[in-house]
């Protein structure tokens, strides 16, 4: 069994800086499996031992951005990265990542096999210094490998210890509420070793706000930044998406080169901690803002037979803050004619299993291989889909594969050189 050899848990109050007598630090602590000891800190922003999940597939991406903020030694795993971050750092990756799908601040980490274990191991956390009796909270479980194995089981004890601890030492404990908590604890046990964490960002980061209504099979809005990023394309040469639907490739893309945060729009779970810094958070925004730029006309286009999408799209592009920079065209694949010698064509068709049929869509593929072929020379051509058979159908050779995941679903993102 891995020993674990970190943690950081709230520990005693540093006697800094009180904000309505609630204000708290984590402390970090060294802990071996059988007893976690507290060691004193005493600075205001000490390091959080962080973890950025991510899709499958987009870790060493999610690492790179890390690195671009400035957050050294981040450690791409499977489904995620560790990294260490001080308070202004959480921010930031929250409000920069655009692959991450949450990043938790881990608190805790003990062995635990069996109900009493994670009972003891949760009731040690001083949760009253996280959570007071007039705030909500929320549990999220995963298990893998482990002896416990009920998820919904698990959830349910480690909210019973959390909120028997708040009750001990106020009188009275928090309510829970599933939709919009205060706090989201996560509670991850693999192997039998149990990680309890504050999830930072609450909703998903791939709920950025921009997104309005859903059409019938919209790319989550993390995978179409894994895309975009995983093409290497800059910003300097035109992006197209021929099969926009509602435009989430294109609008990623044009995040990114607008240098516009992903998570500008909305809230997050750390807005509503007993340690949130406003003013840390609005100087962070407003240095955020200022380096926005606005995109060239031609830039990024998106293209779609449905019109239905594509009235999605533009909603989503202006809501995005982007309003008049994609340029979106009615359009059947086959009248698709990028303009410029060089740039980047990214294609999402529908690949069977959620929208289409799998005999009507070889038709599409094949298209797909001509219109790449003939229309786009110069240009590189991606092609992101779920359904490898019908990727035959293509019929170019891909000079490069990258797996990735769509939910549950194992896609591969094809690249064509197209001369
Ligand atoms: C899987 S969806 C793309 C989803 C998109 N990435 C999003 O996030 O909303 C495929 C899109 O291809 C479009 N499409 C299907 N056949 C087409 C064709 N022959 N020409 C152009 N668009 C087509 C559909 O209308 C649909 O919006």
């Amino acid at each position: 069994m891995d020993k674990p050899n970190h943690i950081l848990r709230p520990g005693k109050r540093n006697g800094a800086v009180k904000k309505n007598g609630l204000r708290h630090e984590y402390q970090p602590a060294i802990a071996n499996s059988a007893a976690m000891t507290k060691t004193t800190a005493k600075h205001l922003n000490l390091p959080l031992n962080c973890f950025a999940a991510v899709p499958r597939g987009a870790e060493e991406l999610a690492a790179s951005e890390l690195a671009a903020l400035g957050i050294r030694d981040a450690k791409p795993g499977k489904g995620g990265v560790a990294f260490i971050a001080d308070r202004a750092g959480l921010y930031r990756a929250n409000l920069w990542l655009r692959t991450a799908s949450r990043v938790l601040v881990q608190l805790a980490l003990f062995p635990c096999t069996n109900p009493a274990e994670l009972y003891a191991g949760v009731y040690a956390i001083s949760w009253q210094e996280l959570i007071t009796p007039d705030m909500t909270l929320a549990v999220d479980c995963s298990l893998r490998d482990s002896a416990l194995t009920h998820s919904g089981f698990v959830a349910l004890k480690t909210k019973d210890a959390v909120v028997d601890r708040i009750r001990v030492s106020c009188g009275s404990r928090p309510n829970v509420d599933t939709a919009a908590p205060d706090m989201r604890i996560n509670v991850h046990l693999h192997k039998n070793i149990c990680t309890i964490s504050l999830d930072s960002s609450g909703d998903s980061l791939d709920r950025r706000g921009y997104r309005l209504e859903r059409n019938e099979a919209p790319l989550r809005e993390t995978l179409a930044a894994a895309v975009v990023a995983l093409t290497g394309w800059d910003g300097t040469i035109p992006l197209a998406d021929p099969m926009c639907g509602s435009g989430t490739i294109p609008v990623e893309a044009a995040l990114m080169a607008a240098h516009i945060p992903p998570g500008l729009q909305r809230l997050f779970g750390f807005q509503r901690w007993l340690d949130f810094d406003s003013a840390l958070w609005a100087d962070i925004c407003a240095e955020a803002e200022a380096g926005i730029r606005r995109l060239l006309v031609g830039l990024v286009t998106g293209y779609d037979v449905d019109n239905k999408a594509l009235l999605l799209a533009g909603r989503n592009c202006s809501k995005a803050g982007l309003e008049g920079q994609i340029h979106f065209f009615h359009a059947a694949l086959l009248e698709f004619r990028p303009e410029g010698d060089k740039g980047v064509v990214i294609i999402n068709p529908p690949y069977g299993k959620r929208l289409g049929d799998e005999d009507d869509l070889r038709e599409l593929y094949c298209q797909i291989g001509d219109v790449m072929k003939k229309q786009c020379r110069g240009w590189t051509g991606y092609v992101l889909t779920g359904n490898l058979e019908l990727a035959k159908y293509i019929g170019l050779k891909a000079s490069r594969r990258y797996v990735l995941f769509n939910g549950a679903i194992e896609c591969r993102l094809l690249k064509y050189d197209l001369y």
